[in-house]
């Protein structure tokens, strides 16, 4: 570990022309993990990303992209190593483009999410995060939900290869619970489509969902309704927790929740609030949601931003907000500031959209804790969930 070298050249040489690093081969020194997981390193005053290299490692890597503002190569050989790599379970690691940290201790893991949360509610949100708890998973053996894709005119299922369109074909896969991986061993008649979701609850044996059914899971002990064709969760096991961090944030009595999907907060909103307003955009989900939410649940299929923009005269005490990765549109977001609410609760599944749009909202809500929980283990996502009162 003591083999430090001095990469980048002098300042006061000439920097070499960078289109032609080009399938060169550098020795390059890693000082950081960008958002996405990859190492970052400098080569002549640019950024160069590493798939698959740790901070603090000195590695030998092809470069394969040169752009403007930075370069991309590809992993060759760690002449120095992290003390935290570890060796893959997967053998696939690496092309397939489902996992980016199986090489990183998991403890690292959920150090680096929550460093990634703190810089970019700094960076995007001009937030600055005192305590930040990180809730953990099972590392592997988690995922209950997911999207195969068939190799074209075959049978055989895999998942997209990293930064390509090619299929990686796959027989198991450590991150799916084990039912899945029994399903991808049997043989079974597949739907004359491109990509085939499959959902299961999870343990031997469990039945696997893999067509556009409506069919009910038990979560908390209540039962929830959902398909293949609708927004869900994909960790089973971190789930509860999740959902039991959402309803001790929430003041009860009249609460609003948007981007509600198949209802899933509302199912147990609706046990301890006075009134549940949800909204939601996808009108496949208003089939499932009439299965599980009862009369207490007032439900709206319309984009959030038309919505909210006619419903502000509310005296509510929690609002609920739980956007795709895209984050709140900017007109909702001031539709959202100006709502007559105690408490804001936003839930998201990427922290750069999270932190612009918590930006605009802290304009009228003050921050009280963000609590990140690791729905995605061997991936650099992370779920966050922030609580905000009303100034
Ligand atoms: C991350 S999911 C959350 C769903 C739900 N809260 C849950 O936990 O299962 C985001 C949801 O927002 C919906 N959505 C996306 N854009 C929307 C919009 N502009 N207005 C209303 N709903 C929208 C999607 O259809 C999806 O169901």
């Amino acid at each position: 570990m003591s083999r430090r070298r001095k990469l980048s050249p002098p300042p006061f040489k000439t920097k070499t022309r960078t289109s032609s690093f080009l399938n060169k081969i550098e020795e390059l020194e890693i000082d950081n993990l960008s958002s996405n997981g990859r190492g970052v390193a400098r080569l002549n005053g640019k950024v160069v990303f590493i798939s698959g290299a740790l901070p603090r490692e000195i590695v030998k890597a092809r470069i394969t992209r040169v752009k403007k503002d930075f370069m991309e190569a590809d992993l060759i050989q760690v002449l120095q190593s992290n003390p935290h790599r570890i060796d893959p379970p997967c053998s696939r690691f690496g092309r397939c483009g489902g996992c980016q940290m199986q090489h990183l201790a998991y403890p690292q893991q959920l150090e680096f999410k929550k460093q990634r949360v703190i810089e970019a509610f700094a960076r995007q949100g001009g937030i600055v995060l005192g305590g930040l708890e990180i809730i953990a998973s099972e590392p592997f053996a988690y995922r209950n939900r997911v999207r195969f894709h068939r190799k074209k005119n075959s049978s055989m299922l895999g998942f997209r290869q990293a930064g390509s369109h090619e299929i990686e074909l796959i027989d198991q896969c450590p991150v799916l619970v084990p039912s899945i991986n029994q399903w991808l061993e049997s043989t079974h008649s597949l739907p004359n489509s491109e990509s085939i979701p499959v959902f299961s609850e999870g343990s031997d044996g469990a039945s696997c969902h893999s067509d556009d059914d409506v069919f009910s899971i038990t979560l908390n002990g209540k039962k929830v309704f959902l398909s293949n064709q609708v927004f869900f969760q994909s960790n089973l096991s971190l789930l509860p927790k999740l959902i039991d961090h959402v309803l001790d944030q929430t003041i009860p009595g009249l609460v609003m929740d948007l981007f509600a999907g198949i209802g899933l907060f509302s199912v147990f909103l609706q046990d301890q609030c006075q009134k549940v307003i949800a909204v939601e955009m996808n009108e496949s989900c208003q089939k499932i949601a009439d299965k599980h939410l009862g009369h207490n649940v007032e439900r709206y299929y319309a984009p959030v931003e038309e919505w909210i923009k006619q419903n502000q005269t509310t005296v509510l005490d929690t609002v609920i907000i739980d956007p795709p990765r895209e984050g709140v549109d900017a007109d909702a977001l001031e539709s959202i500031k100006r709502l007559n609410c105690k408490r804001l609760i936003y839930v998201s599944c990427n922290p750069i959209t999270q932190a612009r749009d918590l930006k605009i909202l802290k304009e009228t809500f003050k921050i009280n804790t963000a609590t990140l929980f690791d729905m995605f283990p061997q991936t650099h996502h992370i779920e966050t969930v922030v609580t905000m009162d009303k100034k």
